[in-house]
C-alpha cells in the first residue's frame, strides 16, 4: 500500500511539474527553481528521467553581489584561476535597452532592418542549422515558430547597453571579443556545455535560470569529444537525465542561479551550464579570452562609476548594416599575431612564409589528421591567406610588419584561418529547415 501511494505520488507531482514547464515555457513567474527532489520510482535512482537539477540537491547559489566589484577585485576573486562565477543583481539596470526593449514594436522600429542569425530554441549540436534575416522578420514570427536570436549584438544596439562596472579598466576594457544577442518567446534550452571564453551573461527581458558545474566533473558527464577550440558539451539529455546510463551525474555538485531584468551573471571560461528562459526574454552577452595577468596600469585614473554605454568601449567582432559576414564566435585574432611571432623565433627564422603559416595549418586547422602534409589545394589556400597580410607581394613578411598589422587584416586571415561561423550574404533562403 505504502508503495503504491509513493508510486501515484510520484506520478502526480511530475505530471505537474512537467505540465508547468513543458507545456510552453510562458507564464514563467511560477516555475520552482532549484526543484525540490521528488521520491524515486522504487528501484530507479532519485530524478531518473527527470530534468538536470531533480537528482541531487545544490551547493546553494552562486555568489550574489548587489554592487559589482572593482576589476581589480573580480579578477582577484574570480575572473583568475580557480575562475568563480558571480551573480550581479541589477549591473545594467540604467541600460535604457532594460526600459525600452521589453517592446518588439520598438526593436521592430529601430532595429527591425538589421540581420541576426536565428537557431532552434531547444539546442541540438548534432544538428546545428542557423539562418540569417532581418530583425523585423524574425519579431514577425518568433511566436509560432521555435525560433531563437543567437547573434552578434548589432552595433547600433550597444549604445542603449550598459557596461558592467568590473570590466571598465585595466585588460577587460581592451579585450572585448564580441556581445551576442539572444531573444526568443522563452522555452528555450541549452545543451550541459562549456566555452572557452568568460562570458559576462546579462538580462534585459523575461527570466533566465542557470545550473553550474565545475569543469572538473566533467569526466562524470558523458562529454562528446573534446574540439580544439576549448569548448565543450555533454550528450546528456537536460529534459530527461538517464540516470542508468550516467549514474555519476547524482555525484556531481551543482549552483544555481535565477537572472530577473537589469541583473547578469559571470560564467567562466570552462565552467558548464546549462540555461533556460521561461516568457519571452532579452540578453546580452559580453565575452572575452581570459589572460593570466591583470594589467591594471589605467584603473588609477579611469572612471569605473560613471555610466559607461556599451558602445564606448571597443569590440573586436562586431556587425553593422551592410556587413556580408555575422562573425561570430571567432578567436582572439591578438593570438594570430602571437602565434606567428612565436613561430618565427622557434623556427629561428627572419621572415614570415607561406610555408610558416603551412606549418600552423597542420597544427591548427587538420588536427584530426596531425602531422600530414597539406595537399596541394590546401597550399593554395594557404597562399591566399598569406597574400592578405603580404600587401607588397615581397613573398615574406617581417616580424615588425606582423607587430604593426591592424586588427581587420588579422580578422581577415582569422576568417581565413577557421570556416566562417554561419551563413554569409543577405538572404540565404528558405526558412523552414528551423
Ligand atoms: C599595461 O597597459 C598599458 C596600457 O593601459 C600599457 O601601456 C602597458 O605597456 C601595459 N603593461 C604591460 C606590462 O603590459
Amino acid at each position: 500500500m505504502a508503495l503504491k501511494k509513493a508510486v501515484l505520488f510520484w506520478t502526480f507531482t511530475s505530471v505537474l511539474w512537467l505540465g508547468s514547464i513543458f507545456v510552453n515555457g510562458e507564464g514563467s513567474e511560477d516555475v520552482v527553481f532549484p526543484p525540490t527532489l521528488l521520491p524515486s520510482e522504487p528501484g530507479l535512482p532519485v530524478g531518473h528521467l527527470l530534468p538536470l537539477g531533480y537528482q541531487r540537491e545544490p551547493e546553494g547559489p552562486v555568489k550574489e553581489y548587489t554592487q559589482p566589484l572593482t576589476p581589480t577585485e573580480f579578477w582577484e576573486q574570480h575572473a583568475r584561476e580557480p575562475y568563480v562565477p558571480l551573480v550581479y543583481r541589477q549591473a545594467i539596470a540604467k541600460a535604457p535597452a532594460v526600459a525600452n526593449w521589453q517592446s518588439d514594436d520598438y526593436i521592430r522600429e529601430k532595429y527591425g532592418d538589421l540581420d541576426v542569425l536565428i537557431e532552434k530554441k531547444i539546442e541540438d549540436r548534432h544538428h546545428p542549422v542557423r539562418l540569417r534575416m532581418p530583425l523585423s522578420e524574425f519579431l514577425d514570427n518568433y511566436h509560432h515558430k521555435q525560433w531563437y536570436v543567437v547573434s552578434l549584438l548589432p552595433d547600433p544596439m550597444r549604445a542603449e547597453m550598459q557596461v558592467p562596472r568590473s570590466l571598465l579598466c585595466g585588460n577587460f576594457r581592451d579585450s572585448i571579443l564580441e556581445s551576442n544577442l539572444w531573444l526568443s518567446s522563452g522555452g528555450t534550452r541549452s545543451v550541459l556545455h562549456y566555452d572557452a571564453d568568460h562570458n559576462i551573461h546579462c538580462l534585459i527581458s523575461g527570466r533566465k535560470d542557470f545550473i553550474m558545474i565545475d569543469n572538473k566533473y566533467g569526466d562524470k558527464l558523458d562529454l562528446a569529444d573534446k574540439k580544439k577550440s576549448g569548448s565543450g558539451f555533454t550528450h546528456m539529455n537536460v529534459d530527461k537525465v538517464d540516470l542508468v546510463k550516467n549514474p555519476e551525474v547524482a555525484e556531481v555538485p551543482w549552483t544555481w542561479a535565477t537572472l530577473k531584468p537589469g541583473d547578469c551573471i559571470f560564467i567562466p571560461s570552462r565552467y558548464f551550464h546549462q540555461v533556460r528562459s521561461y516568457g519571452r526574454s532579452v540578453a546580452a552577452t559580453i565575452m572575452w579570452d581570459p589572460f593570466a595577468e591583470f594589467n591594471d596600469s589605467d584603473c588609477a585614473t579611469r572612471d569605473i562609476d560613471t555610466y559607461t554605454a556599451f558602445n564606448e568601449v571597443k569590440l573586436q567582432w562586431t556587425y553593422k548594416k551592410g556587413d556580408k559576414v555575422i562573425d561570430m564566435g571567432y578567436m582572439n585574432v591578438e593570438i594570430i599575431r602571437k602565434t606567428f611571432l612565436t613561430l618565427m623565433k622557434e623556427e629561428d627564422m627572419e621572415k614570415f612564409t607561406p610555408e610558416l603559416l603551412a606549418i600552423l595549418y597542420e597544427h591548427n586547422i587538420l588536427d584530426e589528421d596531425e602531422g600530414e602534409e597539406l595537399g596541394e589545394e590546401d597550399m593554395e589556400h594557404v597562399r591566399k591567406v598569406f597574400s592578405v597580410m603580404d600587401k607588397d607581394k615581397k613573398g615574406y613578411i617581417t616580424a615588425e610588419e606582423i607587430q604593426a598589422m591592424d586588427i581587420e587584416t588579422l580578422k581577415r586571415v582569422a576568417r581565413g584561418i577557421e570556416e566562417a561561423h554561419g551563413p554569409i550574404g543577405e538572404d540565404p533562403g528558405p526558412r523552414d529547415e528551423l
